[in-house]
């Protein structure tokens, strides 16, 4: 995923500006055709028409759109079969997007009388809505709204979360997740790893009771019982645990005179995957440099983004609580209100979650039903 290849010197046809983003000649859209995400070999092409204007399309390949704040009671069906694991009513991920490497999943947990320990892999929550107590092996950790909750696998843990609504984007990785390298940033940007929170051994419930640890291994659940608590834990040392980053301790880098590419918002990454966090930030100031999001490809990628809040300026009629889905091979981009709506902003408050992922993606029974089947025919 990422070796080196040797650049090729860059070639020019035609009509094109030689720094790419910034004063496109006019009448043009730029589109970027690039390799390995956005750090790969790249070649930008100058059209005519956005390549999004497609009047049909036939066949299994096209973008979609989900909105996760509708999921219907008539669905029971469909998200029995998406399950893949728990189905316990206090903890029943709805599995949506998956591959070899990684699946993603919608969960609205209530407090949970039992342990949860996924065998299959790391799990990463994002706290769309809500807060509570995560009790783990290593102790407790408080979270809240716009958390990223990073839980080893193998860790036992269960959630109390606190009145209201719960909502939460589980990102579950079949390899370990990781921070990527900052490389000349160094290693107090982006976020600071201070910033990061661990848990804290607390007194823990020890009724002498019956208590149960549903362990998930090859997506089946397997129950074992413990006469104690299994949270037990009395003291530990390490560098494996579970950690706690919030979107708002996320400081974007940018740049006044060119739009980065998504690569630069990435957070987290594991194998064959990347998370990436978009939050608010100042839009590119100088005059000629583009403020939207390039039309691209990006034929290596799949390409997931999850809109969790504030105002989503290079999408229309896309609101919080809703997940696009842009397979590799079909084109995707900017709305086009949002090419000339961008001119009039000096900033974007949104935060959304993305999850770019090599190899391609399925989607589940749940997640077509709560799929907006037009989607493909929103840049009209
Ligand atoms: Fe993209």
């Amino acid at each position: 995923m990422s070796q080196k290849q040797t650049p090729l010197f860059p070639l020019r046809q035609g009509r094109h500006t030689r720094q790419a983003h910034v004063d496109l000649p006019e009448g043009t859209f730029e589109e970027e055709h690039a390799r390995q995400g956005f750090f790969g070999r790249t070649t930008h092409l100058y059209r005519l028409h956005p390549v999004t204007d497609w009047t049909r399309i036939e066949g299994p390949l096209r973008p979609h759109s989900y909105d996760l704040n509708g999921l219907k009671p008539s669905a029971e069906e469909a998200i029995r079969a998406s399950m893949s694991g728990s189905t316990e009513a206090a903890f029943a991920p709805i599995r949506l997007l998956y591959n070899q490497d990684v699946a993603l999943h919608w969960v609205a947990p209530s407090a949970m009388d039992f342990f949860y320990r996924n065998a299959d892999g790391d799990d990463v929550y994002y706290i769309h809505t809500g807060a509570g107590k995560l009790e783990t092996t290593f102790g407790v950790l408080h979270y809240a709204t716009g958390d990223y909750l990073v839980i080893p696998r193998g860790t036992t843990y269960r959630f109390l979360p606190a009145a209201g609504d719960q909502r939460y984007l589980l990102i579950e990785s079949f390899s370990e997740v990781t921070i990527p390298d900052r490389n000349q940033l160094g290693p107090n940007a982006i976020f600071d790893p201070a910033m990061v929170d661990t848990p804290e051994l607390e007194a823990y419930d020890a009724t002498p009771r019956e208590w149960a640890v549903h362990i998930k291994r090859e997506h089946a659940i397997t129950k074992v019982y413990y006469p104690f608590n299994p949270l037990d834990v009395v003291g530990w040392k390490g560098d494996l645990t579970v950690w706690r980053i919030n979107v708002k301790d996320i400081r974007p880098v940018l740049s006044a005179r060119y739009h980065l590419p998504p690569s630069a918002h990435s957070t987290f990454i594991a194998q064959n995957f990347v998370i990436c966090s978009f939050l608010p930030r100042p839009f590119e100031e100088e005059e000629g440099a583009m403020r939207v999001p390039f039309f691209h490809s990006n034929i290596d990628y799949d390409e997931v983004l999850f809109y969790s809040a504030g105002h989503f300026f290079s999408r229309d009629g896309i609101g919080a609580g809703m997940m696009t889905w842009h397979p590799q091979g079909i084109h995707h981009g900017p709305h086009p209100k949002a090419i000339p709506l961008s001119r009039t902003k000096d900033r974007t408050d949104e935060v959304a979650v993305m999850v770019d992922t090599y190899r391609p993606l399925k989607a589940t029974p749940a997640a077509e039903l709560m799929e907006n089947k037009n989607y493909w025919a929103s840049w009209k």
